[in-house]
């Protein structure tokens, strides 16, 4: 079950948290994996931890000839693209009157542009292997909750996750009528305990006039109605299962893994 045996993933933003997390379990179910982030001092650490199935290249996924070299330098080292895991984002922690334009643009850039980048400048070696394999390539897309729900903690930041959301139904559709062979998901945590997530409790502490960021960090989790907060390996275990071929009859949908934060 969710084996990724002689399978290629590409994970942005994978020095640390999510995305450190899902290279360690992609390569106990048997793939090889390549990790793009801005991090190179993180990024070769996490490499050397995951050992002779792992590379680390630099990635900026908010430009062009960055992907365009992560890429080239995955397909030279492993002969190919199966999956490609865009987990690279930021959180702002700002409210619609406090952000700049400058922090938005940063948002945006790294949010939805680094989204559209990888997928558009991914598909003709995902394309090329899905022709050879009995069920295809994917795609999976770190959306949020914030991307199916409003967020006052960070309105922005909901703001590029649910174009990430709906953009990966958009994806699907058209590498359907196309023809592709590439499945697109996505994947809608709740608050999970990486350095992301501390940013999530600085600012909701922010908003409440206070710096008590563990008095925050007890909000946050009462909002989890399963008691507790999430930790990468939930997240992690959820991006395996839809770039495997477990998930082949998925494209279009989103996993929420979030502790019934959003059932309520
Ligand atoms: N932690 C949470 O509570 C939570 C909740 C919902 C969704 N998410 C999403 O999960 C994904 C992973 O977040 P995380 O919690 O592991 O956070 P994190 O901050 O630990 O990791 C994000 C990674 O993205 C990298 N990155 C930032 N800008 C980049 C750029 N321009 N190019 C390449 N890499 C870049 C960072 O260096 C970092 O390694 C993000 O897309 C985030 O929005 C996180």
């Amino acid at each position: 079950m969710n084996r990724l045996d002689g399978k290629v993933a590409l994970i942005s933003g994978a020095a640390r948290g999510i995305g450190a997390e899902t290279a360690k379990l992609m390569i106990e179910a048997g793939a090889k994996v390549a990790i793009g982030d801005v991090l190179d001092e993180r990024g070769r650490e996490t490499v050397r931890s995951l050992g002779v199935g792992a590379l680390y290249h630099h990635l900026d996924v908010t430009q062009e000839e960055s992907w365009q070299e992560m890429i080239a330098a995955t397909t030279a080292r492993f002969g190919g693209i199966d999956i490609l895991v865009n987990n690279a984002g930021m959180f702002l922690g700002k409210g619609i009157e406090e952000a700049s334009l400058g922090e938005w643009q940063r948002l945006v850039a790294i949010n939805m542009t680094g989204v559209f980048l990888g997928t558009k400048l991914a598909v003709p070696a995902l394309r090329e292997r899905a022709a050879g394999t009995p069920h295809g390539s994917a795609i999976v897309n770190l959306a949020s909750i914030a991307g199916l729900v409003g967020s006052q903690l960070d309105p922005l930041y909901s703001m590029t996750k649910g174009g990430v959301t709906l953009f990966t139904k958009s994806a699907a559709l058209e590498f359907a009528r196309k023809g592709y062979r590439i499945r697109v998901n996505s994947i809608h945590p709740g608050v999970i305990q990486t350095d992301m997530g501390e940013q999530t409790f600085t600012a909701r502490a922010r908003n409440q006039g206070s710096n008590d960021v563990e008095a925050a960090r007890k909000v946050a989790l009462s909002t989890h109605p399963i008691g507790r907060l999430g930790v990468p390996n939930d997240i992690a275990k959820g991006i395996v299962f839809l770039a495997s071929d477990d998930a082949a009859f998925m494209t279009g949908a989103g996993l929420v893994v979030d502790g019934g934060l959003t059932a309520q």
